[in-house]
């Protein structure tokens, strides 16, 4: 493939970009560079008909930092980087079926994730991404009052625990920022989530649950969101640090699969 200038099709006005002209498995360093504006610009990324084997996957992770083993979910046997994203229908459930950014209950979550699904069902199976700048921007300058320095515990224990009872095994529980200043853009978002987040931090157990119940219904407005509709072959990269998201299972008993690599990230602040 060419190494011309990439091609960046922006699929809404707040939120994602089709990428075309570049072969994932040998990106240019000029080519690299792009990507991480085109993430930095539209926060999730998607590519099509690409080919990644695991070696190929996990090199285009690492031009972007270094990838973080899964505190909750094995990695593949031989590659604990990579961890398998799988529904058939034997299946009981699916990874990310709530409004989720990965890994929120780290010290320092993910900056980011690679998805490559190489098999998509007849229908269904899209991932649904939403703006965490687009939520935060649209609150009113009383409610961004009110959030700002406020802190919201992040816990994995009743995420992964009930997946997997048996193991004797503590889950990461940290607190973080409920507003968060993206390190790169220096844009501010909303960084609570219904899956991860338990509770703001010095306020009543009720005003906590009120003000993530707002947020969290807030935050599922689709004006602020993008639906990627997978082929096989595709690939979605999103910056963990502003989106979140939600994987639709409106296929059984169909099968969805693909791999996913996750970059490390900081300490939000
Ligand atoms: C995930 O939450 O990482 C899974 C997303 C998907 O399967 O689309």
């Amino acid at each position: 493939m060419a190494d011309g200038p990439l091609e960046i099709v922006p699929l809404t006005a707040r939120i994602g970009a089709e990428i075309h002209g570049v072969d994932l498995t040998r990106p240019t360093h000029r080519q690299l560079e792009e990507i991480a504006d085109a993430l930095a610009a539209h926060q999730v990324i998607f590519f099509r008909d690409q080919h990644l084997d695991h070696d190929s996957h996990k090199a285009f992770g690492r031009a972007f930092g270094e990838l973080a083993i899964h505190p909750g979910v094995p990695g593949l046997a031989d590659q604990p980087e990579i961890v398998a994203i799988h529904a058939d229908a034997d299946s009981k459930g699916v990874a990310g079926e709530n409004w989720h950014s990965d890994l929120t209950c780290n010290a320092e979550p993910p900056m980011g994730s690679i998805l490559y699904i190489h098999t998509t069902p007849p229908v269904g199976g899209d991932t649904l991404f939403a703006s965490m700048y687009a939520a935060y921007d649209a609150l009113s300058p009383k409610m961004k009052a009110y959030l700002e320095g406020l802190t919201a515990v992040h816990d994995g224990d009743h995420v992964y625990r009930p997946l997997f009872p048996d193991l004797d095994k503590r889950y990461p529980c940290n607190t973080h920022p409920v507003v968060r200043t993206h390190p790169v853009t220096g844009r501010k978002g909303l960084f609570v989530n219904a899956s991860y987040t338990t509770r703001i931090v010095d306020v009543s157990k009720e005003e906590s649950d009120a003000v993530l119940g707002y947020l969290y219904a807030h935050c599922a407005n689709p004006n602020f969101h993008v639906r990627f509709q997978w082929r096989p072959h595709s690939v979605a990269f999103w910056d963990n640090r502003c989106t979140q998201h939600l994987a639709v299972w409106d296929y059984f008993p169909a099968t969805r699969s693909g791999f996913r690599v996750t970059v490390v990230g900081d300490k939000p602040f």
